[in-house]
């Protein structure tokens, strides 16, 4: 079932996401300028929001049904490039000035090789931009999170993991974490796997 439910569930997700969500995004692309990478662009829901500064955008999406509405999400945005690799099979003509991770670091097979190999992706000063879900630490969301990983969670949303540590992940990876701030989707007496996030930036340098 996973993939093919999550391709057809994905979609109706984003499109009724809470505003805390779109505020996120639009946050985690500000200001960005140059070459940027987007790992696991879904259906493009960023693509709007990159601003003027950058110049090329490649969003690299393996899933078919996510891909195709991703290339028309960029239509008429000539600096955007839709590409089918995953992230490990990606070998780029030049670095980025940026990599933009939104919601998929909890979906990607090898979390710890693929921040590695975004810090050889990047340019010497280059930043890793990241929205992420993250892994809560104690309390009652804590074992909800390990409970949800071990059973269902992942085979219905496309791999996704709630209870793992995307700053920790980063920062493990040898970049330099320079901004986190931590916010919670559903009030906190409720225990949704995916209720924290973290909004960042980490440097290459
Ligand atoms: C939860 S969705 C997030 C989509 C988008 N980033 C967003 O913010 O709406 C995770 C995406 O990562 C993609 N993905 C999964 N494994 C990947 C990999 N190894 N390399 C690149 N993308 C991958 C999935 O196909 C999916 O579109």
């Amino acid at each position: 079932m996973g993939d093919s439910f999550f391709v057809k569930l994905w979609p109706r997700l984003v499109r009724n996401e809470p505003p805390l969500v779109s505020e996120l995004r639009r946050r985690n692309l500000a200001g960005l300028s140059g070459r940027v990478l987007e790992v696991g662009a879904g259906t493009g829901t960023n693509f709007p929001l990159y601003p003027a500064d950058v110049t090329d955008v490649v969003a690299l999406e393996p899933a078919a049904e996510l891909r195709a509405l991703a290339v028309r999400a960029a239509d008429g945005d000539p600096r955007i490039e839709v590409r089918p690799e995953r992230l490990d099979e990606y070998v780029p003509t030049s670095p980025f000035d940026a990599v933009v991770f939104s919601l998929v670091l909890c979906s990607l097979p090898d979390p710890e090789g693929a921040v590695r190999q975004v810090r050889e992706l990047l340019v010497p000063d280059g930043e890793l931009r990241f929205l992420e879900h993250v892994a809560a630490r104690g309390g009652i969301l804590e074992g909800v999170q390990k409970a949800a990983d071990a059973t269902v969670w992942p085979r219905v949303f496309g791999n996704c993991h709630a209870h793992r540590d995307a700053v920790g992940l980063i920062s493990g990876a040898g970049l330099a974490v320079t901004t986190v701030e931590d916010r919670m989707l559903a009030p906190a007496w409720v225990p949704f796997p995916t209720s924290p996030l973290v909004l960042g930036r980490a440097s290459a340098r």
